[in-house]
This record gives C-alpha cells, sequence and structure tokens, in this order.
C-alpha cells in the first residue's frame, strides 16, 4: 500500500470521478476526506471507504466559497494533524454558444472549475509548506487544450487549471510539494451519459483507442502522481484521453 498514514482530500467525491479517485487512493491505504455538496452521496462514498478498513471523513463545503473552503481545510487540519494530497476535482459544466452564453453562466463555471482550485490549493499549501511536503493533482480537461464548441465557460477555466499547475509547481517546488493536472478525454460519468447517442458515437470515433474512458482510468493516473514514484514529476498535464489530444 503506497499511501499508508497520508491523508488525502478530494473535492467532489460524493460521485463520478471524484468518487472512483477516492475509492483508489483508498486502496492505496489513504485517509480520505470527501468533499462534496451533496450530503447523501458523500456519506455513501465515505461509507464505502469505512467498509474497506480506512478512515473517512465527510466535509460539506461548497468549494467556490472561500468560507466554506477555510472551514473544511481546518476541519481536516483539526482532526487528523495534517493534510498530505489535495485532488482538485470538483467541477460544472453550463454549455452554450458563446453569443447565447449568460454572463452568470461564464461566472458560475469559473468560480466552481477554477477559483475554486485556487482557493483550495492555497489553504491546504499554508499548512504543506510548513510540512515540506504534498502532492496536489487538479483535473483539468483536454477541453482545455483543444477548445470545444459550447463549452467557453468550460475550456476556459480548465486551461486556467493548466496555468495555475504550472504556476505552482514553481512556487513551492523547493519545499517538496507537487502539483500536476489530470486532462480527461471523455469519460463515462453523468455529465457524459446527457450526451445524445449520435453525438457519442461522433466522439468516439475521434479517439484512436475507439472507446470512453472510465473513472477509474483517470484515478490510476491521480494514484501514480500522488505516489512517491511520481516524486520528480511536476507542472505537467498527464492526457487521459485514450489518444484524442
Ligand atoms: N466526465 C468527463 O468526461 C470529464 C472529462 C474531463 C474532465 N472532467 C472533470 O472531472 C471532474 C469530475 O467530473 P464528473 O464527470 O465526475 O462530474 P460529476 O458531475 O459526475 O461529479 C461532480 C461532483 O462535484 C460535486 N460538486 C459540484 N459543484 C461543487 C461545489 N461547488 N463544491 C463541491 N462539490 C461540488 C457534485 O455534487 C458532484 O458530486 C470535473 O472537474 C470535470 O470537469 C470530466
Amino acid at each position: 500500500m503506497e499511501l499508508a498514514d497520508r491523508v488525502a482530500i478530494v473535492t467532489g467525491s460524493g460521485r463520478g470521478i471524484g468518487r472512483e479517485i477516492a475509492l483508489r487512493l483508498a486502496e492505496e491505504g489513504a485517509t480520505v476526506v470527501v468533499n462534496d455538496i451533496g450530503r447523501e452521496s458523500a456519506e455513501g462514498v465515505a461509507a464505502e471507504i469505512k467498509a474497506m478498513g480506512r478512515q473517512s471523513l465527510v466535509v460539506l463545503a461548497d468549494v467556490s466559497s472561500s468560507a466554506d473552503v477555510g472551514r473544511m481545510v481546518e476541519t481536516v487540519k483539526n482532526t487528523y494533524g495534517k493534510i498530505d494530497i489535495l485532488v482538485n476535482n470538483a467541477g460544472i459544466a453550463r454549455d452554450q454558444l458563446v453569443v447565447r452564453m449568460t454572463e452568470e453562466d461564464w461566472d458560475k463555471v469559473l468560480s466552481v472549475d477554477l477559483k475554486s482550485v485556487f482557493l483550495c490549493t492555497s489553504a491546504v499549501l499554508r499548512h504543506m509548506l510548513k510540512q515540506r511536503s504534498g502532492r496536489i493533482v487538479s483535473i483539468a480537461s483536454i477541453v482545455g487544450i483543444m477548445g470545444n464548441p459550447g463549452q467557453a465557460n468550460y475550456a476556459s477555466a480548465k486551461a486556467g487549471i493548466i496555468g495555475f499547475t504550472r504556476t505552482i509547481a514553481r512556487e513551492v517546488g523547493s519545499r517538496g510539494i507537487t502539483a500536476n493536472a489530470i486532462a480527461p478525454g471523455f469519460i463515462d460519468t453523468e455529465m457524459t451519459q446527457r450526451l445524445d447517442e449520435k453525438h457519442r458515437q461522433e466522439l468516439i470515433a475521434r479517439i484512436p483507442l475507439c472507446s470512453l474512458g472510465t473513472a477509474r482510468d483517470v484515478a490510476e493516473a491521480v494514484a501514480f502522481l500522488v505516489s512517491d514514484r511520481a516524486r520528480y514529476i511536476t507542472g505537467q498535464v498527464l492526457a487521459v484521453d485514450g489518444g484524442m489530444v
């Protein structure tokens, strides 16, 4: 078990990719803080982790709110005494062509998908800098690299995560902290299940490995980047996309 004694926060881990990341880190022995805005789903994931014999804590918090994030990080510090791993996973999409996109949908997506990464990272860094160790992985998207019609807000937020990650890697590398991003392609979750069948088949035709990815595929990449095996990797963007980019 590579992550025994490590304490990890996974944001938005009540379902989808975040849930799978939380379970994968717990498999490696980590204590996992399940953050989400929905109580029932978060408690379900924490129960799964406890059933594996690991520790887990649910912290309901809106990661786009600095007050909520401050409370979450303090709760984790007070409960476990340290924070080794942060996975910035929470995210939403509000798709619309840019000429029809409302200011509200722009602000909401930038706030939940990008500002949250700044708030959570800066809050945990205060503790990681003192510890002189830490691992930060943020879930971006290939859309932040390639662009995608109808997703100007989402693509901008995900591109922002990449710039933020590269900057953080330079700022805190000397303190033994790494920061990397993962850029998933199209992953089979509730977010992509909303696509109609025709759009889904068109997407699959553009993927060299000929299928959508699974949440587990993303979780495997996270498990590697937060492990000691990745100690010399920082500032990187790892595409988990079946070769699409
Ligand atoms: N599904 C894909 O194909 C895909 C591709 C690339 C990137 N991503 C990214 O992966 C991440 C997870 O995506 P998913 O498909 O599992 O999404 P999802 O919608 O299934 O799950 C997202 C979770 O985040 C939670 N959440 C939403 N807003 C929150 C907030 N303000 N504070 C705390 N939690 C909040 C939700 O309640 C939900 O449990 C997102 O950042 C998404 O942009 C997904």
